[in-house]
């Protein structure tokens, strides 16, 4: 059999061992959201054929209108996360607060906390613009038979154990790391498998994407303009090529592959960027590492970031790892 014949079940079981607490546990969690992200495929698909579009009325706690397939894909992640009983507690975009979960002898016993964005960039589902899931995974710290805590939840992304998304666009994806590389594997919706379809990914060395809402142009902080001035000026392999979807998992997706930056800075509406710490930035910064790219807030990197609640925003650069450092010094520059 090719490598890329190989399933997504296959592959968790192969690789079991090189994980450093190989209890099967993390693969079993692996497992439950590669279950859920087929359920949530199914739904997005079908999207437009059902009124399941719009809005829903409801506002999450950001104050932003939720759309209904954000609460369906919330629902179906921690249904399956629930019942797998793997998980003793789970933070979601769409939820005020975390979630505390009972082990099957109702003692919490369980080890991993879950936290996610179960439907990200959802301004596109009404378009039929690829949307995606972002998952990331810790270890409790607080010790196994208690109530898990908001500690659980607040470890910075360097103690992230695994991490990755589903995007559902042209094809459906789940590409996720455990540590040792990346890798993406492609549903086939005939018999619903996932292949190994993308092997140990990585940016390419050189980049020449910029993704950026540059409508918010006047309100980016004056080490963004420059940076942004830079790759549009005609010079050694520049003027960049500039591609923005407007679904974090999309637009990273295609820069890991073909080559480039995504940057959502603060501005001077939102001083702290609009992405979230703990449910966007930090999985797809993990990410980036492992594919040898790089993340950080303009100044320093993501992954050491102490969060200091669950809605934590923050300005996100990320990319490949000389496209990163660029923007950083131009960040530096004007702050001089
Ligand atoms: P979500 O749909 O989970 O709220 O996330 C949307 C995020 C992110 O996916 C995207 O890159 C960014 O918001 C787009 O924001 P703008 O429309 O402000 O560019
Ligand atoms: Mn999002
Ligand atoms: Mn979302």
């Amino acid at each position: 059999m090719t490598q890329h014949n190989k399933t997504l079940g296959e592959f968790i079981i192969n690789k079991q061992a090189e994980f450093k607490y190989s209890s099967g546990e993390l693969s079993r969690l692996i497992n439950s959201i590669r279950l859920a992200g087929k359920i949530v495929n199914h739904e997005v698909n079908k999207a437009g054929l059902v009124d399941i579009l719009g809005s829903a009325g409801a506002e999450n706690i950001q104050g932003e209108t939720q759309q209904k397939l954000d609460i369906y894909a919330n629902e179906v992640f921690i249904k399956t996360l629930i019942n797998r009983e793997i998980v003793c507690g789970i933070a979601s975009e769409e939820e005020d607060d975390f979630i505390s979960i009972k082990g099957g002898n109702k003692k919490n016993d369980n080890k991993y906390v879950v936290l996610m964005d179960p439907l990200d960039g959802s301004s596109n589902i009404d378009v039929n613009v690829s949307v995606g899931t972002i998952f990331s995974i810790y270890r409790r710290v607080t010790p196994a038979g208690t109530p898990v805590t908001l500690e659980d939840f607040l470890q910075p992304g360097n103690q992230q154990v695994a991490a990755g998304y589903i995007v559902y666009g042209t094809s459906t994806m789940i590409v996720y790391s455990t540590g040792h590389g990346v890798n993406g594997f492609t549903l086939n919706p005939a018999i619903g498998t996932y292949y190994l379809s993308h092997p140990n990914m990585k940016f390419p060395e050189k980049g020449h994407i910029y993704s950026v809402n540059e409508g918010n142009y006047v309100h980016f902080p004056q080490g963004v303009k420059s940076y942004i001035k830079y790759c549009q000026t005609e010079e050694d392999d520049r003027p960049y090529t500039s591609r923005y979807i407007g679904s974090l998992v999309s637009d990273f997706h295609r820069n890991m592959i073909k080559g480039g930056i995504y940057i959502y800075p603060n501005t001077s509406k939102n001083p702290d960027g609009k992405l979230r710490l703990l449910y966007e930035c930090n999985p797809m910064a993990f990410l980036a590492e492992r594919a040898g790219g790089k993340a950080s807030n303009g100044f320093k990197r993501i992954l050491d970031i102490k969060p200091t609640e669950l809605h934590q925003r923050v300005p996100f650069f990320c990319g490949n790892e000389e496209m990163v450092e660029k923007a950083e010094e131009f960040m530096a520059q004007a702050e001089n």
